[in-house]
Order: C-alpha cells, then sequence, then structure tokens
C-alpha cells in the first residue's frame, strides 16, 4: 500500500531531531572466530560486517531505547511534558508485556503519552513513521517520539555460525511534529507484508505457540532462525519494488534523491538494491561493517549518523526503506 502524496490542505509532518545509542561492547570478527567456526575473511565477504555492538549485562532494551529518544528530544529541543505518542518498533522488548515503550515512557517521564510497540521486526521504524505521521494529522497528538530499538543479542544463538555474525544490538529515534507554514516533512510512504513467508526468519519458541520449557531452550526454539538464501532474494526483490512505487507515486526519479538510507543487513543486499535503484554508490549510505543487522534500530540509527555527519541538508529528498521479518517491507521518502 503506498500513501498517497501531501495535498496542499494537509500539515506536514517533520523530523524535528533524531538520536541513537550504540552499546559501547563492541564484538569483533576476530573474538567470533573464537566462539564459532568462522573467519573474519568469510564475514567480510559475505557480509561487509567487520563489528557489532552488544548491550551489556543489566542493560535492556528499554535502556537503548530511552538513551536514543532522549539524545532524539535533546536535538528537537522538545520536552518530555510535550510528547504525547510514543511508538517503539521492536520484537526484542524486555518482557512480552507490558510494552517497551511503556517503560521508556517511564524512564523519560513522559506521563502525558501514549505508548505501544510495534512488531514489525526490521521494518518497525518506517511503519512507525507512518502511522506517527498518521496519528499527529489525526489532529489528536502534537508531539511523537518514534524509536526503533533491538537487544537482538538476547535472542542469537551464539553456537549458530550462520546467524550469529550477522546482528548487534541498538537504538535510534526520531521526533515527529506538525509545522503550519512549511512543505516537506514525509512525503510518502509506501509499506507491505507478506505472512507467507513468516517461517523464512523467526523465533519460533517464547511466545503462545510454543511457550519457554526446559526441553524448548535446551533445543534452542527461543532463538533466532532464518533461512539466509530465501531472506536475501526477498529483501533485494521487495525493497527495491517498494522504493520504486514511492518514488513513483510522488513523480519523481532516483536523481531527485540525495541519499538511499537502506537497511543495514548485508552489504551485498545493499549493493544489490542500489544497483537496481540506479544509485550511484555514494548516494547510498552504508555503516553496516560497524553495526550489522540491528533490526528496528537499523535504519533509525544510519539516519540519525548521516544526519549528524551532515549528508542531507533542509529540503533535500532522503529515501528509507527495509525489510525483516513477517515478512515486511516499507519505503518512505522524507524532504528533510
Ligand atoms: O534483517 C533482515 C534479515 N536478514 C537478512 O537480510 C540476511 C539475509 N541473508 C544473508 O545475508 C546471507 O544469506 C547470509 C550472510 C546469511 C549467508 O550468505 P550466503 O552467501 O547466502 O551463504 P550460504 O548460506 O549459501 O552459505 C555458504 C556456506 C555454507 O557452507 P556450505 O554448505 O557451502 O559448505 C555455510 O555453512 O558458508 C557457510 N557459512 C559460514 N562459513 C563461515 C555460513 N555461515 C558461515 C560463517 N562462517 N559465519
Amino acid at each position: 500500500m503506498t500513501s498517497p502524496p501531501p495535498s496542499k490542505s494537509s500539515v506536514p509532518v517533520v523530523i524535528l531531531g533524531t538520536g541513537r545509542y550504540n552499546p559501547a561492547y563492541v564484538l569483533t570478527n576476530a573474538e567470533l572466530e573464537r566462539r564459532v567456526d568462522t573467519s573474519d575473511d568469510w564475514i567480510t565477504t559475505r557480509t561487509g560486517i567487520k563489528e557489532r555492538r552488544i548491550a551489556a549485562a543489566g542493560e535492556h532494551n528499554s535502556d537503548l531505547a530511552t538513551k536514543a529518544a532522549a539524545a532524539a528530544m535533546e536535538q528537537a529541543k522538545v520536552k518530555a511534558s510535550e510528547v504525547d505518542l510514543i511508538i517503539c518498533g521492536t520484537v526484542t522488548g524486555d518482557m512480552p508485556f507490558p510494552a517497551t515503550s511503556c517503560l521508556v515512557q517511564e524512564n523519560l517521564g513522559a506521563h502525558h503519552a501514549t505508548a505501544f510497540d510495534l512488531g514489525a521486526a526490521c521494518t518497525g521504524f518506517i511503519y512507525g513513521l507512518e502511522i506517527g505521521k498518521q496519528l499527529l494529522q489525526g489532529g489528536g497528538y502534537k508531539t511523537a517520539v518514534v524509536i526503533g530499538s533491538e537487544r537482538i543479542s538476547s535472542v542469537v544463538d551464539w553456537t549458530d555460525r550462520n546467524t550469529c555474525v550477522l546482528f548487534g544490538d541498538g537504538a535510534g529515534a526520531a521526533v515527529l511534529r506538525q509545522r503550519e507554514g512549511r512543505g516537506g516533512g514525509i512525503l510518502v510512504t509506501d509499506t507491505g507484508s507478506d505472512g507467507r513467508f513468516a517461517h523464512i526468519l523467526n523465533q519460533p519458541g517464547g511466545g503462545t505457540r510454543t511457550p519457554i520449557t526446559a526441553e524448548n531452550v535446551h533445543d534452542r526454539l527461543a532463538t533466532l532462525k532464518m533461512s539466509g538464501k530465501e531472506v536475501f532474494r526477498q529483501a533485494v526483490g521487495t525493497m527495491s519494488t517498494s522504493c520504486h512505487k514511492a518514488m513513483k507515486r510522488l513523480g519523481i526519479t532516483i536523481d531527485d534523491i540525495t541519499l538511499v538510507i537502506p537497511h543495514q543487513a548485508n552489504i551485498r543486499i545493499i549493493e544489490a538494491v542500489g544497483e537496481k535503484l540506479k544509485a550511484p554508490p555514494e548516494k547510498v549510505f552504508k555503516n553496516v561493517d560497524r553495526y550489522g543487522n540491528s533490526g528496528a534500530a537499523t535504519v533509525p540509527m544510519a539516519l540519525d549518523e548521516a544526519h549528524r555527519e551532515g549528508r542531507f541538508k533542509r529540503g533535500d529528498k532522503i529515501l528509507l526503506v527495509a525489510f525483516g521479518a513477517g515478512l515486511t517491507w516499507g519505503c518512505t521518502i522524507i524532504e528533510w
């Protein structure tokens, strides 16, 4: 589904500030070589990842999310009392319930906010931006904090070399507000899901279908499982199609985009999507070498890094695109 482009009467929803938090511990390929049968050469050539961040013991998903949200609010000059909506994209929340966003609300002291989590895996931030925009434009809310935050290290099977080299922990956030008297903001979003592929990337245990039992823990069912090749194929196809749909809806081409910020799962996926979009490599943001795949946190972390590096300026169009378990995917185009 692609949202309609902004009409003359719709007040733009803009991103006032971005923030991120990366846990301090750097897990290198060299350390992974000591844990499983892998090599820096394999990981680098097959994924582009050199290192990833891992949360400390006692550092919870809600802590990462709170720090990213606080950084975005500081940049936006928004106080906790002004926040009336908190959306946290995550599939590795502190607990099955309550929502991690409610824990973030408490940490921030944003007591007037409505808070909920969004389970769209790596696409969570892009779904969150669109839902936040729609709720703000509905008129009931004024200031939203949209977060993508994961503590994936808690659900990674650290004995499975097929998956444990790929993921890292982190959080990113953006503050959204309606802004009268200017155009731009979140222009158009394309989203999609396909439950026929739910089995190719999932955490089978730990929910109500396969609850946690000693046997299930022994069988490592409460860890992430992935059919890498199939996920790779789907990722390239769905992300590039979603980008084309969003650009077509706005009547623009890749030449009108200043920076493409894709989900950072694998350098080969990023390059394949860039090629399908005919985007010159320098127009495609990459930090997968330093963080690996941080799920829903990946895109907002990259957005914040690019923003603070000055990779785009007011009036530039940037394109965010992600893909994840579900399957889910989404592309949003923002005029900064
Ligand atoms: O957020 C969205 C979710 N994730 C993704 O988008 C990830 C999508 N998939 C991928 O990025 C890639 O499919 C992987 C990086 C996971 C795997 O790359 P691949 O080129 O598809 O490799 P493969 O699965 O075909 O494995 C090739 C070989 C296998 O050995 P055999 O069977 O050919 O002897 C694997 O056992 O590489 C082996 N292998 C490893 N070797 C060393 C798999 N993982 C490792 C490893 N170190 N860590």
